[in-house]
């Protein structure tokens, strides 16, 4: 089943990110799941696919990209590729070898959004470097200048750390991903960013009302709450379907991962219903304030982002 209905937002240089794409990142996996996965996801149609230096799987995912463009299914123009610099590259000049490595394990010329994955930077020991982020993105904005990135942004930067950002940047930032779900709904720092142009991704968008949430276990009533299981009931989709559309109707795009191929397809099988005010409301309703991602292990270093 192929999803061909899927829009785009346009960002604040012109360019469109498709509102759903697929997010590549698992503590354990083989490489050729990330390879399959990305393979089911550009035949389900999706076309933004979401990956990072960090999660050890650009290759796969670079393969998998190829062989569809080999298949003929895809052109590489179709498709909206996201990676990330991660936290031991933020010298400013490392960032442009560094994603020219990228690239080159992604089999691409360029990617279509490079994110600074954390404002916080480390060295190889994986200790504080208190490296600005306003460094960092000098040699971010070189990435555009060379055409290697055709956008760029952060990601869990806060409202303050992004407010700094767009006072300084030359080039300014087109996104910023963040974690966003019906558990985490983020409205202040969501409008903030609307109000300055930058869009938020909405990563771990599935937040508690997925089923693979063992840590949350004393949550996992949530996914047998009467409301949103009626709702989900009267729309015919999964309770999954039904927070992805509840983020994407507030006009966010989400990078929902998934290895299980009916998961990925429906994933993206959003566009043929729509949310009632009173139902975005029961969704708002679960809001938990609670990360997923909470990051604890910068909690102590200088651009910590969720104090
Ligand atoms: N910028 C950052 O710092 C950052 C941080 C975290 C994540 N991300 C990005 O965001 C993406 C998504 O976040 P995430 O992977 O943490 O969480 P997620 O997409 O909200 O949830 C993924 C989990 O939900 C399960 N799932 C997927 N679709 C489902 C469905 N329809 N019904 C029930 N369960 C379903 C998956 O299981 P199966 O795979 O077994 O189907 C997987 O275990 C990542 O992959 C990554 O690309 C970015």
């Amino acid at each position: 089943m192929v999803n061909n209905s899927v829009p785009s937002l346009k960002l604040n240089n012109g360019l469109q990110i498709p509102i759903v794409g697929l997010g590549t990142y698992a503590r354990k996996a083989e490489p050729e799941q990330f390879q399959q996965a990305v393979e089911w996801g550009i035949d389900a149609g999706y076309r933004h696919i979401d990956t990072a230096s960090c999660y050890n799987n650009e290759e796969s995912v670079g393969a998998g990209i190829a062989n569809k463009i080999k298949e003929g299914i895809v052109k590489r123009e179709d498709l909206f590729v996201t990676t990330k610099l991660w936290n031991d590259k933020h010298a400013q000049n490392d960032v442009v070898p560094t994603l020219k490595s990228q690239l080159a394990r992604l089999q691409l010329n360029y990617v279509d959004l490079y994110l600074i994955h954390w404002p916080v930077s480390v060295n190889d020991k994986g200790e504080d470097t208190a490296i600005d982020y306003l460094e960092t993105w000098k040699g971010m904005e070189e990435t555009v200048k060379l055409g290697l990135a055709k956008s760029i942004g952060v990601s869990n930067f806060n409202k303050e750390q992004l407010q700094r950002l767009l006072q300084h940047a030359s080039i300014k930032p087109t996104v910023n991903q963040f974690e966003i779900s019906p558990t985490m709904t983020q409205y202040e720092l969501v409008d903030f960013c609307k109000s300055q142009s930058v869009v938020s991704v909405a990563y771990t968008p599935l937040g508690l009302i997925s089923e693979a949430r063992p840590e949350f276990e004393k949550y996992a009533s949530i996914k047998n709450d009467p409301k949103i299981k009626a709702i989900a009931e009267k729309h015919g989709k999964s309770l999954a379907q039904i927070g992805l559309r509840y983020l994407v109707q507030r006009g966010i795009p989400v990078v929902p991962k998934s290895f299980t191929r009916s998961r990925i397809q429906d994933n993206i099988n959003l566009f043929d219903f729509q949310l009632t005010e009173d139902e975005m409301t029961v969704v708002d309703n679960f809001n938990l304030n609670l990360r997923c991602v909470p990051a604890t292990q910068f909690e102590k270093y200088t651009y910590f982002p969720f104090h």
